[in-house]
């Protein structure tokens, strides 16, 4: 016979199914909308989209779902996949229910006008446009902090969404870290004299060529193609609707070869992290990746760890020529080199493997300067510059190139950046106990073996979905706590083969 504690469970789980069923639901039709539908459906699938998210709110937040969370809440000790479960619910809940109603409906109407202001504002390049909608998004967003948590630091909150345990003092004190490292290295690149050719990659592809390797890539790094697909959309992304389901998208540029080749390797990277999560976790809602910070240390641990290091440009190089006779006659050296060259920019997206943190460290030190009250909405564009000049020793010419760049603020997401950097330090920490285990790991890579590095990947952290929370897992697997050490130590090591540095 049953106990009560079981049926409960079982009766959660049957909820939680129907919550999946609607989310997956959304997923596909969000994911058509992008790669498939015909234009003049636009209005007709927002109206199916919109009805389908006030369902799924209807789940997240009826008075069922709360008899859950009190049931489990006061039932004891929990086993580790029923805790993150109940950890799971009842933050969204409580995202919903500590914000008064009226004030996130107003919330929405202001974000769906501000991406359209921001994306005419960036076309104009002009800041004063979009000012004043960002001056109200950060004052709702101050006012949730308040509502959802009586921390001290309103920013604290909001980092907490999206990478639940960072916290400014933790980050401050990574990011100080590795943002002085990086500048040094930096500036040591710029002085060495050493000019790295990349102009053979900067040409017209054919676009079915392009194709072909990524799927390549793909097949070597383990993506399931019987549970996953690869379509053509602008910006590259990866949706899953299920672990049997996941697809990801990426882009056929004429001007650069590498482009579609590292993207695919990026999405190849989460998509295989949400593929490896166990059947098991299936009707969990933690069946997924952990965070957006790890999920970032995934697809970045492919793209740059693995696909750009010595030994998996060995074993592609030949594969590339195969491909693209067109790069006949390139060295392997040259080759190496132009797939790690570094070349400050002022595009986030078009960063290198060791700039691309400081876009990001940049946009997190604005975000804080901006939520606790030191700076004003008037002087971002100033400090946005100042900051790029004097970390990366180039200055925006405009306000497009500079504080329009990114969508994500005018989408509501502060706090979000920070995941992509800390993705980049999570990955440092995972390689240096992965190479503990398997010393001859790279060795296996340069000869095209790269399950030993999947299986790693998937035994250690895959297999846990969302179980742990960042940091748990980070401690879990390393033995250690987040820090930059690792990740600061492969750039220096890196690059100072690349550039000759003494
Ligand atoms: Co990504």
């Amino acid at each position: 016979m049953k106990n009560d504690f079981d049926v409960k469970m079982q009766e959660f789980k049957e909820y939680i199914s129907r919550l999946e069923y609607l989310r997956s639901t959304i997923a596909v039709l969000s994911w058509d909308a992008s790669v498939n539908m015909p234009k003049k459906s636009v209005p007709y699938r927002g109206e199916v989209l919109g009805y389908l998210s006030g369902e799924e709110y209807k789940l997240e937040t009826s008075d069922k779902m709360k008899e859950f969370i009190d049931y489990f809440s006061a039932a004891g000790e929990l086993d580790d996949v029923s805790k993150a479960m109940l950890r799971t619910v009842k933050k969204q809940y409580d995202m919903y229910k500590k914000v008064p109603e009226e004030k996130y409906t107003e919330y929405n109407m202001l974000i769906s006008n501000a991406q359209s202001v921001w994306e005419d504002a960036k076309n104009k390049s002009d800041y004063s446009m979009f000012k004043p909608y960002l001056k109200k998004i950060i004052e709702y967003n101050k006012e949730f902090a308040d509502c959802l948590s009586s921390s001290e630091n309103k920013y604290d909150t909001l980092l907490d969404i999206y990478e639940p345990g960072i916290t400014v003092e933790k980050l401050d004190e990574v990011f100080g870290e590795l943002r002085d490292a990086i500048v040094e290295l930096l500036r040591k690149i710029e002085k060495s004299g050493v000019k790295v050719n990349d102009s053979f990659f900067r040409k017209k592809f054919p676009e079915d060529r392009q194709e072909a390797i990524g799927r390549f890539a793909l097949d070597k790094m383990g993506f399931d193609f019987d549970a996953g697909r690869l379509d053509t959309y602008m910006h590259p992304f990866t949706t899953n609707f299920n672990n049997k389901d996941v697809r990801i998208t990426t882009f056929y540029r004429d001007d650069d070869v590498r482009s579609s080749i590292f993207s695919c390797i990026h999405e190849g990277g989460h998509a295989i992290y949400e593929q490896d999560v166990p059947d098991e976790l299936q009707h969990t809602l933690v069946g997924m990746g952990a965070s957006m910070g790890i999920h970032e240390s995934q697809s970045r641990f492919y793209e740059n760890i693995v696909g750009r290091s010595k030994a998996f440009c060995k074993f592609f190089y030949p594969e590339m020529l195969k491909t693209f006779p067109e790069l006949k006659g390139i060295s392997f050296e040259d080759f190496y080199k132009a797939m790690n060259i570094v070349e400050p920019s002022l595009v986030r997206t078009e960063a290198d493997e060791l700039t691309y943190s400081l876009h990001i460290i940049i946009r997190y030190e604005i975000e804080k300067a901006f939520m606790s009250g030191k700076v004003t909405v008037d002087e971002l564009p100033e400090l946005w510059n100042k900051k790029y000049k004097e970390y990366l020793g180039i200055e925006p010419e405009n306000d497009a190139e500079g504080i329009l760049q990114d969508v994500h603020w005018a989408g509501g997401m502060i706090g979000y950046f920070p995941s992509y950097a800390l993705g980049n330090i999570y990955g440092a920490q995972f390689l240096h106990k992965m190479v503990n285990d398997v010393p001859d790991i790279f060795d296996k890579v340069e000869n095209g073996d790269l399950d030993s590095v999947h299986q790693w990947l998937k035994e250690n952290i895959h297999k846990y979905g969302a179980v742990y929370e960042p940091q748990e897992l980070i401690k879990k697997v390393t033995g250690e706590e987040l820090n930059a050490k690792y990740f600061i130590q492969y750039l220096n090591n890196k690059y100072s083969e690349i550039y000759n540095l003494k």
